[in-house]
């Protein structure tokens, strides 16, 4: 959602800051602006659509600069999209930028309004800083304006403020990401939304928890950050992280797309998840000590698909029983929890909003949480109990792609230590390095298929069992990307309805794997009757169902077994990658989504 950048130090803040805005670009956006203090006078420029447009008016602008300075990329809930409603947001005392929603915004401004102040945007954003002007002018203290404004808001959020006569910058959050980072070599302090802004920026990154003020203060000799709770005693509520990401992950390298350039790493982090965990499996151990009675599994979007794969896993191998739900289905169900239950969140963020409401009210029943999860010190992370992490990297493409093989294969490594006797991992995890590789050497296949198809109407994916939540993450991955009509269905469902959409408009990408191999034919044989285009995915060669397939890809499972799921997945995230990129659309960023859906 937003994206927050702040930096104060001995250079020009332009630069870092932009840069940073570039980097959140991938999260989805409106509209970005910036805020600097030039001369003992806070200054805002801001402009509606892409960064680009916000870069080219301050070229012209290029005599300012200023040492301190916050930026802000915006994805509109309160108002409409236009420069106004844009961050950052301010006066002549202070600048906020703000992600999140402020649940009692309006209530706020009534009060604000009949004491006389007036708004300028349509934003719950404006209403903190009005909020902190007037706590100010009471107070005459800039980090008690800061808390009590903090305390009257309710909603979950994040803000970074800047004032007139500071060379600080402020920030605080409820349940929103947060990271304040500094250089240790050159004392400059940084602040974003998002680690992924600071790669290359920062030596050491710090994750406050909720309601702790953080302030940076590069004057400062060595401690450039203090951490207050909001009585302003000082707090050591918050995580350090030191090592920092590689540069490398800013850059999508050979390839034209980040996603594409993520679906490659695939092999690579397979192998290198193995190592991870055959090393260090202390939180395992922990985790297992006792055996559940029931496992809520509770996601969102991909990170549930991935989440349908570990419930088979743990249905299957271990036999626990398992509840796996959609974080924002969940968290209003009232759900039948007993304590001997475990909550396990999976996402790749660790920010996203219902999710972590899940989380809470998880442990608000007594439950023991654990959390798969690819950023380190995310709220998610710092909430759970145990942690597994996907170790990833930063995944930049709105797409989830990589994230979700390492989640599935987190949860396998899981389901296997929950065994009595587990099973060494190594020859299986080899093999679908090797299988995903040998899908990618095949990547020109998987193009020519895309070209014949990527004008069709709509798209069925099916398949069954373990293989149906397959279908299901590829017909998301098709939508949003490539904007067209693409649902999932078990093979088996189709003729309760869905049968009825076929004629020779319609696609249906159907995974028939040896496992139930004749239902699954017969399945794809009843949508062929009915003149529907199909793709099959099949096993090696085969002769069936190259016959009734008009594109047929037998691939390669190397004897797998349990892993095979996540091989047939590599082909559907290269099938839409490409489909896409036929379409034209902007693969990195598709339209209306952000990667880390922070707001509920
Ligand atoms: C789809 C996608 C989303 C996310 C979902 C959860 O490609 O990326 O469906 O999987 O928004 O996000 P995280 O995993 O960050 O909780």
């Amino acid at each position: 959602m937003c994206g927050i950048v702040g930096y104060s130090g001995k250079s020009d803040a332009v630069s870092p800051v932009l840069e940073g805005l570039s980097r959140l670009e991938y999260r989805g956006y409106d509209s970005a602006g910036i805020s600097m203090n030039i001369d003992g006078k806070l200054c805002i420029f801001k402009k509606e659509g892409k960064l680009d447009n916000l870069k080219n008016f301050l070229k012209e602008k290029s005599e300012l600069s200023s040492t301190i300075g916050i930026g802000h990329t915006r994805w509109a809930t309160h108002g409409k999209v236009n420069d106004t409603n844009a961050h950052p947001h301010g006066n002549e005392d202070f600048s906020i930028v703000h992600n999140g929603i402020i649940e009692n915004a309006n209530v706020l401004r009534e009060e604000l309004k009949q004491k006389g102040y007036q708004f300028k945007s349509e934003t719950d954003s404006e209403t903190f800083l009005v909020k902190l002007s007037d706590e100010f002018k009471q107070s005459k203290d800039i980090e008690q304006a800061i808390i009590d404004t903090f305390k009257s808001i309710e909603g979950n959020s994040a803000f970074v403020v800047i004032a007139k006569n500071s060379h600080k910058i402020y920030s605080i959050k409820r349940s929103a990401p947060l990271v304040c980072g500094v250089n240790e070599e050159s004392g400059d302090v940084y602040v974003s939304s998002d680690p992924y802004a600071l790669i290359g920026f920062t030596t050491k990154i710090y994750f406050p928890g909720d309601s702790v003020l953080c302030i940076a203060d590069h004057r400062k000799a060595n401690n450039h950050y203090s951490f207050l709770d909001l009585n302003r005693n000082e707090t050591k509520d918050y995580t350090i992280q030191q090592k920092q990401m590689s540069l490398n992950t800013v850059s999508k390298g050979k390839y034209e797309h980040f996603m594409l350039k993520e679906i490659f790493e695939q092999p690579e982090l397979v192998n290198k998840l193995f190592s991870i965990y055959s090393e260090d499996i202390t939180s395992l151990n922990e985790m297992t000590k006792s055996r559940p009675e029931m496992v809520h599994i509770i996601a969102c979007g991909t990170a549930l698909h991935a989440g349908l794969v570990i419930k088979d896993f743990l249905e299957r191998k271990n036999r626990i029983r398992v509840n796996s739900d959609f974080a924002s289905e969940f968290r209003y169900k009232e759900p039948l929890i007993c304590k001997k239950d475990v909550g396990l969140f999976i996402s790749q963020s660790g920010e996203t909003a219902d999710t972590l409401a899940c989380q809470e009210l998880c442990v608000a029943q007594d439950l023991k949480t654990y959390s798969i999860v690819n950023v380190e010190g995310s709220t998610l992370y710092r909430s759970c109990d145990y942690n597994l992490l996907l170790h990833a990297g930063a995944e930049i493409g709105v797409a989830s792609t990589k994230a979700f093989t390492q989640m599935a294969l987190v949860g396998y490594i899981l389901s296997n230590a929950y065994l009595d006797e587990p099973k060494d991992l190594k020859s299986e995890f080899e093999l679908l390095s090797q299988a995903i590789t040998l899908i990618l050497n095949r990547e020109e296949e998987i193009k020519k298929i895309a070209r014949d198809i990527y004008n069709y109407k709509g798209f069925i994916f099916t398949g069954r069992r373990e293989q149906y939540p397959i279908a299901l993450e590829g017909a998301l991955k098709l939508k949003e990307i490539a904007y067209v009509h693409a649902e999932g269905y078990a093979a088996g469902e189709l003729k309760h309805g869905p049968i009825a959409l076929f004629d020779e408009s319609m696609v249906n990408i159907a995974i028939v794997t040896k496992d139930l191999y004749e239902k699954t034919l017969s399945n794809a044989q009843e949508v062929k009757a009915r003149k529907g285009v199909m793709v099959i995915l099949g096993e090696g060669e085969d002769s069936e169902l190259s016959e009734i397939s008009d594109f047929y890809f037998g691939i390669d499972y190397l004897g797998l077994t349990d892993l095979k799921p996540l091989v047939t997945n590599v082909v559907l995230q290269l099938l839409s990658y490409h489909i896409a990129k036929f379409k034209g659309t902007d693969i990195d960023k598709p339209r209306n989504l952000a990667k880390s859906v922070t707001v509920e």
